[in-house]
């Protein structure tokens, strides 16, 4: 798999010391989806985005489901694996750190996979609205990498029990999970965006 096997965009850092974001989009979206949040994030961050090179009624996703909130287990693990290689390749032809993936609905839960089933791909993850994508997931020793869960209160397709079991995944694989649960819906609000900036400072600073 090579990066040139996933339509992508790629932004170069313009700020030395901020750590390359992966963005990954929700269903029927695609690699401009998530651009601006990285920006707004993140300024200066290098932004990798790739498209999902699954689709779902044409819908681009980044794994196939059988109904909404029940996955192709099988596809997830297969199309994590494919992900983790283009992040390879694409560190080495644009010169990137490990980058921190920043997920939104579809595209957290394959960031949460990739945590869990490769956790050397991701410095940590932003995950907005995310759930549990496997449910036998392996052993990953998450080393303390940070992770940052927001959930919505009123999430239709996330239950609270979910996202809740999530954070306890990751938590127990070693990941320092930092999980809000805000008065949202599924869609990212102010606050997302808000609280994903702060937390990538502290991130940086950690880091600097
Ligand atoms: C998924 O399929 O990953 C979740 O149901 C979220 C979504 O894409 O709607």
């Amino acid at each position: 798999m090579t990066e040139s096997a996933f339509i992508h965009r790629f932004e170069p850092a313009t700020s030395a010391g901020s750590p390359p974001l992966l963005l990954l989009h929700g269903t029927g979206g695609d690699e401009n989806d998530l651009l601006g949040l990285g920006q707004m994030i993140s300024p200066g961050s290098a932004l990798l985005s790739p498209r999902g090179r699954v689709l779902e009624h044409g819908m681009p996703r980044f794994f196939r489901r059988l109904a909404e909130g029940v996955f192709d287990e099988a596809d997830v693990r297969r199309r994590a694996a494919e992900l983790g290689d283009f992040v390879a390749e694409a560190r080495k032809k644009y010169g990137l750190a490990a980058p921190v993936a920043v997920g939104f609905s579809n595209g957290a839960n394959i960031a949460a996979a990739l945590l869990l089933l490769q956790p050397e791909v991701l410095a940590g993850a932003v995950l907005l609205r995310a759930m549990v994508p496997l449910s036998e997931p392996p052993q990953a020793a998450l080393g303390g990498k940070p992770v940052l869960l927001l959930s919505g209160q009123a999430d239709p397709i996330v239950p609270a029990s979910n996202s809740a079991k999530l954070a306890a995944l990751l938590s127990d694989a070693g990941a320092r999970v930092d999980h809000k649960v805000l008065p949202a819906g599924h869609q990212l609000s102010q606050a997302d965006v808000t609280l994903a900036r702060g937390w990538i400072s502290g991130v940086k600073a950690e880091a600097a």
